[in-house]
């Protein structure tokens, strides 16, 4: 059942475990078979207003504002809307221009972050259409909002949030599809040929969760290591910041995420033959900057953990260690690329004795300020 760990020692890991099977209930009954319609019914109300919209503001804390991160990239890419991404407890401070035309979605695992429900307030009152993405049904943020989407992910019981994550991402590839879709901005041998590539990510995230033994080998080489750093370009920027999210909040080693070209500003200072650095490299258009970016660490004699495209031979030379990913399309790929670092994250953490579902310090949902 959902509220116990059956074989697993931690809910955390078997959260990281399902979500092949999480993904598909996210988008179960919402992809047409064909991969000719997305259908998603709690928008059909206000899809006119999105397509409407002169802009898109998407609100969220903590790893919903990964999420959020994500579609940005994708509805400007496809949908060619301005996007602006916030963290709530910016917005609700900083007296924000709203428009009535603007579209508002807010992401929350739980729906009850009280910073996340005070960017609704805020953004109601100023007459926005605010649209929730959240997993708990019947929660605040899903009674408050004029429309909405749930993630269907199931209860999610450990703190750093995983298989929420990955369906908020779903769910924000839906809308984005549907949105370019309908406003003709997206070919539509392309939009099919992505719709098929979100219905296939299931199968391949299993392939990936085979890898668990090898991505624990890597974490009992590195476990030691005081900071890491995580890297990654395009789509998978916010992956490599999702990836020191979690391995700062269960283990305790102090990560940050970085887009891979603004390395050159800053952290290439810290690379030292102490630093593990986790770099996103699947074959995309970014692979030839990002193997640079690897050169120059690998000339600073960092170590590298690479996640690349299943097959990549030139990487396996290059870096200290790789963890392979089925090939998929780069819009897609953060729903691949995040398993593996939760994975890592989660042996490191265990690896340190750390209690990887009640983390000291956090809590699983922020309902006060
Ligand atoms: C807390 C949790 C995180 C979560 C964040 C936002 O910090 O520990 O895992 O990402 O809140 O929570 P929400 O429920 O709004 O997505």
């Amino acid at each position: 059942g959902e509220l116990d760990k059956g074989d697993y020692e931690y809910f955390m890991l078997k959260e990281i475990y399902e979500q092949p099977k999480t993904i598909e209930e996210t988008f179960r009954g919402r992809l047409k078979s064909d991969y000719s319609e997305i259908v998603l019914g709690g928008l059909m109300n206000v899809f006119p207003k999105i397509e409407a919209a002169q802009r898109i503001i998407i609100i969220g804390c903590g790893t919903s504002w990964h999420a959020a991160l994500i579609a940005e990239y994708m509805m400007e890419e496809y949908a060619r809307v301005p996007v602006e991404v916030e963290y709530a407890s910016e917005f609700r401070y900083r007296k924000p221009v709203i428009n009535s035309n603007d579209v508002v979605i807010l992401i929350s695992q739980s729906g009850e972050t009280a910073d996340t429900l005070a960017a609704l307030h805020l953004a109601k009152e100023k007459g926005a259409t605010v649209i929730g993405i959240c997993n708990v049904v019947g929660s605040t943020l899903a009674r408050e909002t004029d429309a909405g989407v749930y993630t269907h992910a199931g209860v999610e019981i450990g703190v750093a949030s995983t298989k929420a994550f990955t369906a908020q991402v779903t769910v924000l590839t839906m809308i984005a599809l549907k949105l370019a879709r309908r406003k003709g901005t997206i070919d539509p041998e392309e939009y099919k040929a992505l719709v098929k590539e979100l219905a296939a990510i299931p199968e391949k995230g299993r392939a990936i969760l085979e890898g668990n033994e090898h991505i624990k080998r890597i974490a009992e080489k590195y476990y030691e290591a005081v900071n890491a750093l995580y890297l990654g370009r395009g789509y998978l920027f916010p992956v490599a910041l999702e990836g020191a999210l979690k391995l700062k909040e269960i283990s305790y080693v102090h990560a940050e995420g970085y887009a891979a070209g603004e390395m050159k500003h800053g952290p290439i200072a810290l690379v030292d033959d102490n630093l593990p650095v986790v770099v996103v490299a699947p074959q995309d258009d970014y692979y030839e900057k990002v193997v640079s970016n690897i050169q120059e660490i690998k000339a600073r004699k960092g170590n590298v953990i690479a996640i690349v495209t299943e097959g990549d031979t030139g990487l396996k030379e290059l870096a200290n260690d790789v963890i392979e990913i089925p090939k998929s399309h780069p819009a897609v790929a953060p729903l691949l690329s995040v398993i593996p670092l939760q994975l890592l994250a989660y042996h490191i953490a265990l690896l340190k004795g750390c209690n990887v579902d009640q983390p000291r310090n956090l809590a699983k949902s922020v309902t006060v300020e």
